[in-house]
């Protein structure tokens, strides 16, 4: 293999760097060696109310899986990332909310103003009947109010669980009713792109599964009209101004659950990952600090949603439990053209900025010009998140839009770690495009042979990506099923967290992951289970049969490809295909929208009756001479034609 180029960081950079190399090998080494006394130091970064008395408890050991962090120490989250900066920083921007129209005005929310708000909402939250441990579902765009909604949650105790706006009625009914929860808080409508969805309306249709008691507290964003049910709608601004100023924090144990949020697995239903209050946080702060190299004063800008884990972290728990200015954008990067990313960079000065692959892919292919024709000089590191990487991007966003300048933080981790497992320190540790280089501190990772399950020591290696110990930031169970999440991460390799994703190791000990080796596929850096959009296909009247498999797609990384066997008697057609696309984006969302469709008279199976995916993924990828063992196959025709046939597909 040939030698990958490293970047090292400048010595300029070095020097002002929270973490040089020699401060990451001695952290490391404390970190894994006394995790004890490396976690009872760094656990003061947050303010607790009552101390913990016991760092870790933890057992990786199936079926007893038990994941506990600061038992005993009590605290609140909100009161981390407002109350405590009041008195030295209540003028300072805590929030910049840059709309999906540059022509409105941003809104710079203080961290003084940030406190009454939350206190308003928390107070309108405890004026419906919402207490400690209560579910509150979140189903709001990139406004303001979603954080001061998540904080106001956090406030009283309350458990969040976000539905990403995209999401059908369908997909958001089951998350209020798996979390059974009491409320759902949504907007009238939500301007994304020029373009608006009626999230109000959305919530109507999915309200009719749920049960009745389910308040709907409604942000009034647009001030769109939507229909009104005067018993259970509730208008959140008007109410804010209503209640009073002020909401006393409840302390609340690091154990209990800070929020719920839903991801996509292998197998059909989405599961719920429940993360904790005090590890999770000192986790997302601890993370953000030194990944982005945060120092007082900076302008960080992640560009995610919060409608996924990395909002939850990167936008709101980690920046502004650490008292940062955090950039929160209503908008999508190609609106009003492919410049509005860079543009908003120099509009706020931004120091840090947090992307998915997927969107320097969209952009790169418009040209530079959108790029060059903004002042980045603000800039001083930049950082992916979502999928691996391919050198192409990762140099571009080097080149062009970090001028050279800027290390790349490339950043893995998952809903299920809270934060960054493995990444860079962009002081510390010289990258190499395309891989997320080391461990983050208290991070142990193996690599297993996905045979044997026995740990590869040596360099290089290749296999899956297990987890050896815990950190503080880890999910804790599934909500509702502790047993599934037993299943799902402790039980193919006993005494490991199982990451689902395969990982090589490279000579120097740098880690390169390699994708999912479950039926998990990566769509645009958001997870996608197969199982998930099959079910929507065979819910269709018209549909006999599907398989879905991932397929390399050179901007979203994967696209969705969908075998599909119709119903005796119905004929394929362009129309059909065009109605099942509409079907699955009704089901589950846009983001679940299939990107080819091939009709399948049949699938290729086992002669118990498995569908072969390791067969269709080759199709998909145009890889017929690899077919690989086709021996147990039922009936070996059936691929043949399909191969035939694959043209049939769009
Ligand atoms: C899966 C987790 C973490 C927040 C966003 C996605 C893939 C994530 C990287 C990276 C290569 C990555 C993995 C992982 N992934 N970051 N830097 N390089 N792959 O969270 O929806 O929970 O998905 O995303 O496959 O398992 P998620």
């Amino acid at each position: 293999m040939t030698k990958t180029k490293t970047y090292a960081p400048s010595e300029d950079f070095v020097a002002k760097a929270h973490i040089d190399a020699a401060k990451y090998e001695e952290m490391y080494a404390a970190s894994v060696e006394n995790p004890e006394a490396f976690w009872t130091e760094h656990a003061k970064r947050i303010d607790w109310i009552e101390p913990f008395k016991t760092v870790k408890n933890v057992s990786f050991a199936h079926p007893d899986v038990s994941i506990k962090w600061f038992e005993e120490g009590q605290l609140n989250v909100s009161v981390n990332c407002i109350d405590r900066h009041l008195e030295t920083r209540g003028d300072q921007t805590a929030i910049i909310w840059e709309p999906d129209n540059p022509d409105d005005e941003a809104l710079h929310i203080t961290y003084r103003e940030l406190h009454e708000k939350v206190c308003r909402m928390a107070n309108v939250l405890l004026s419906q009947g919402i207490m400690r441990g209560d579910r509150v579902v979140i189903y709001l765009p990139m406004i303001p109010e979603a954080a001061y909604a998540m904080l106001a949650c956090a406030r009283i105790g309350a458990i969040h669980s976000i539905v990403f706006a995209g999401f059908s009625p369908d997909a958001l009914a089951n998350r209020i009713n798996d979390s059974g929860a009491k409320a759902v808080i949504t907007a009238d409508t939500a301007p994304r792109g020029g373009k608006r969805t009626a999230l109000k309306s959305n919530t109507d249709a999915a309200l009719l599964h749920c049960s009745d008691k389910v308040r709907c507290l409604v942000v009034k964003h647009t001030g769109d009209q939507t229909t009104w049910i005067d018993d259970r709608d509730v208008d959140v601004k008007a109410m804010m101004q209503q209640v009073g100023p002020d909401c006393p924090p409840r302390p609340m144990g690091a154990e209990d659950p800070l929020f719920v949020l839903y991801t996509s697995g292998s197998t059909g239903k989405p599961k719920g990952v429940v993360h904790s209050s005090g590890g999770y946080l000192v986790w997302a702060a601890m993370t953000h600090e030194y990944v982005f190299d945060y120092h007082e004063g900076d302008i960080y800008w992640c560009a995610a949603d919060v409608g996924w884990v990395t909002g939850h972290s990167y936008i709101v728990y980690g920046p502004l439990a650490n008292g940062a200015t955090t950039l929160m954008f209503e908008g999508v990067p190609t609106y009003p053209d492919a410049s509005r990313f860079w543009q908003t960079i120099e509009k706020h000065k931004v120091n840090q900025f947090y992307t998915a692959p997927t969107a320097l892919r969209a952009l790169m292919g418009q040209g530079n010009d959108f790029v060059t024709k903004s002042d980045l000089s603000s800039l001083k590191v930049l950082g992916t998140v979502g999928e691996p990487i391919n050198p192409e991007a990762w140099n571009w966003y080097n080149d062009i839009v970090g001028k050279g300048n800027c290390p790349i933080v490339d950043t893995w981790w998952q809903t299920e770690t809270g934060g960054h497992l493995l990444t860079p320190l962009p002081g510390a540790i010289a990258t190499k495009p395309g891989s997320a280089t080391l461990p983050f501190f208290g991070v142990q990772p193996v690599i297993l042979d996905p045979q044997t399950g026995e740990e590869i020591t040596t360099n290089p290696a290749e296999g899956v990506l297990c987890m050896k110990d815990s950190w503080p930031g880890q999910m804790r169970t599934v909500y509702g099923d502790h047993e599934r999440f037993v299943k799902t991460y402790f039980s193919d390799y006993k005494g490991y967290y199982f990451s689902g994703d395969g990982c090589r190791r490279d000579e120097d000990g740098y880690y390169w992951i390699t994708g999912r080796v479950d039926d998990v596929i990566n769509v645009s850096g958001h997870r996608m289970g197969t199982a998930e959009v099959e079910s929507a296909l065979v819910a269709h009247a018209k549909v006999s049969e599907a398989a879905v498999v991932g397929y390399p797609h050179e901007v979203k990384g994967q696209g969705i490809y969908c075998y599909v066997t119709l119903m005796n008697g119905q004929e394929p057609s362009e129309d059909l295909r065009k109605e099942l696309r509409d079907w699955v984006r009704k089901e589950i969302g846009p983001i679940a929208s299939p990107d080819l469709i091939q009709w399948a008279p049949g699938l290729p199976k086992t002669r118990s009756g498995k569908i072969m995916r390791r067969i269709l993924r080759k199709i998909a990828e145009n890889d017929y001479g690899a077919l690989g063992d086709t021996s147990t196959l039922a009936e070996p025709a059936v691929v043949d034609d399909l191969i035939e046939n694959r043209m049939n597909r769009s």
